[in-house]
C-alpha cells in the first residue's frame, strides 16, 4: 500500500515566523510541521520532511525522493515563480505531487502568479494556511487509491 508522503519545504520557509504576519499568520515552521504531522496521522499517511534554502540541494532531494516516498507535497517558496529546474526535477522524480502555498499567491504581487510546477502536479492548494496541507495530503491519499 502506498502511504508515504514527503513534504519538501523550499527557500525561506524555515523563517516563517519572521515573515509578515499579515500574510503568514505568525505561524512558526515547527508548528507548521506539527500540524502537518497531525493531519497525516488522521489520514493514516506516513509523512517525512525536508527543507533547504539551496536550490541544488532541493533538486537532489527530488531526485532521491522515489527511494523513500510515494507522493510529494511541494512548497518551494519563491523558487515556485522562477526556478524551472524544479519542474524538470519533479518530472524526473515521477511521483504524484501537490503544490501548496500558505498564502493566496494569485492575490499578491504579479510575479507570484507564475508557477514552474503548473501542469506537473495533480493539484494546487493556495491561500488556506496550514489547512492547505491537509487538502494536499487528501489529494495524495486519493491518488494512492484511498
Ligand atoms: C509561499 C508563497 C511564495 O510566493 C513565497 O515566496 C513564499 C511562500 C507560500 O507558502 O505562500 O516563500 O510559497
Amino acid at each position: 500500500m502506498r502511504n508515504r508522503v514527503a513534504v519538501l519545504h523550499g527557500i525561506n520557509l524555515e523563517a516563517l515566523d519572521r515573515r509578515p504576519a499579515a500574510v503568514y499568520g505568525g505561524l512558526s515552521f515547527v508548528r507548521l510541521e506539527t500540524l502537518i504531522r497531525r493531519f497525516a496521522s488522521e489520514l493514516r499517511l506516513d509523512v517525512s520532511f525536508f527543507q533547504s534554502d539551496f536550490e541544488g540541494e532541493y533538486v537532489q532531494e527530488l531526485h532521491k525522493s522515489p527511494d523513500y516516498a510515494d507522493g510529494l507535497i511541494l512548497n518551494p517558496g519563491a523558487w515556485t515563480h522562477y526556478a524551472w529546474a524544479l519542474r524538470d526535477a519533479l518530472e524526473i522524480a515521477g511521483l504524484p505531487a501537490v503544490e501548496v502555498h500558505l498564502s493566496d499567491v494569485d492575490d499578491r504581487e504579479e510575479f507570484r502568479r507564475v508557477s514552474v510546477l503548473e501542469g506537473v502536479c495533480i493539484a494546487r492548494v493556495a491561500g488556506k494556511g496550514p489547512e492547505g496541507y491537509r487538502d494536499a495530503l487528501s489529494h495524495l491519499k486519493d491518488a494512492f487509491g484511498g
